[in-house]
């Protein structure tokens, strides 16, 4: 059945002046790869990209945005026709909690940076669910099933992508990944060192037959 899938990618940028920002790792690699791999399956994809420099893929309609406010904004308003969303973006926690318009000078710089917590994109977006398929990612260092487990219950996903980001192999930047899938059904599968598109074939094979079973259930 063809879906539509909606994909966060990359990091947020979180500005304090126009070429000061707090950010991290995040290179986008896997969502640019789960893109492509729903694309590859004849799924419909909207791309909501973080600032990376990576190629929008063949048939992928691209949102660009910087903040994780912005890319709340973007999610609300492509989830609407979306089946499935896939938070994979690594949405930073915290922005400034002022932002100027000008460059700070370093000597009025404050010695100390006063931050607020960003939203929650998928908690913010949790009641537009429906029958939409949720996937989240855990990239954690060290362990990531224990707050994979609680990020699966308290975001209410079906579907909970885990992975030790501490890994030089399966990392931010590596083009492979080590990863379990957790499912809202209890159903663990933790799969060998693969390259992320082949991650990504596998994910979305996971909602393809999720979603086989929800029709079915109907
Ligand atoms: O950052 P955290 O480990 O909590 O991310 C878990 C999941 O929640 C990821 O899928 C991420 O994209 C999503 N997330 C979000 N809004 C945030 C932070 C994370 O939707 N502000």
């Amino acid at each position: 059945m063809r879906m539509h899938f909606l994909v966060t990618a990359g990091p947020t940028r979180e500005h304090l002046d126009p070429i000061r920002f707090i950010s991290n790792c995040s290179t986008g690699k896997m969502g640019f790869a789960l893109a492509e791999a729903a694309v590859a399956r004849g799924h419909d994809v909207t791309l909501v990209a973080g600032p990376v420099a990576l190629p929008t893929p063949a048939g992928v309609t691209r949102v660009d945005v910087v903040s994780a406010c912005e890319m709340l904004a973007a999610v609300q308003r492509h989830l609407v026709v979306a089946d499935v969303l896939i938070m994979s973006a690594a949405v930073a926690d915290w922005r400034p909690l002022v932002v100027s318009g000008s460059k700070l000078k370093k000597r009025t710089m404050p010695p100390v940076l006063e931050l607020i917590p960003n939203p929650d994109i998928l908690g913010a977006v949790a009641p537009l669910k429906g029958a939409r398929i949720f996937v989240g990612f855990a990239a954690e260092t060290g362990d990531p099933l224990p707050e994979a487990r609680r990020k699966l219950v308290d975001k209410g996903l079906d579907l909970i992508v885990a992975n030790d980001v501490s890994q030089p192999d399966a990392g931010f930047a590596a083009d492979t990944n080590r990863v379990t899938l957790l499912g809202s059904d209890g159903a663990t599968e933790t799969l060998p060192l693969m390259r992320k598109a082949e991650v990504a074939a596998r994910i979305v094979a996971w909602v393809e037959a999720r979603c086989a079973l929800y029709l079915q259930d109907r």
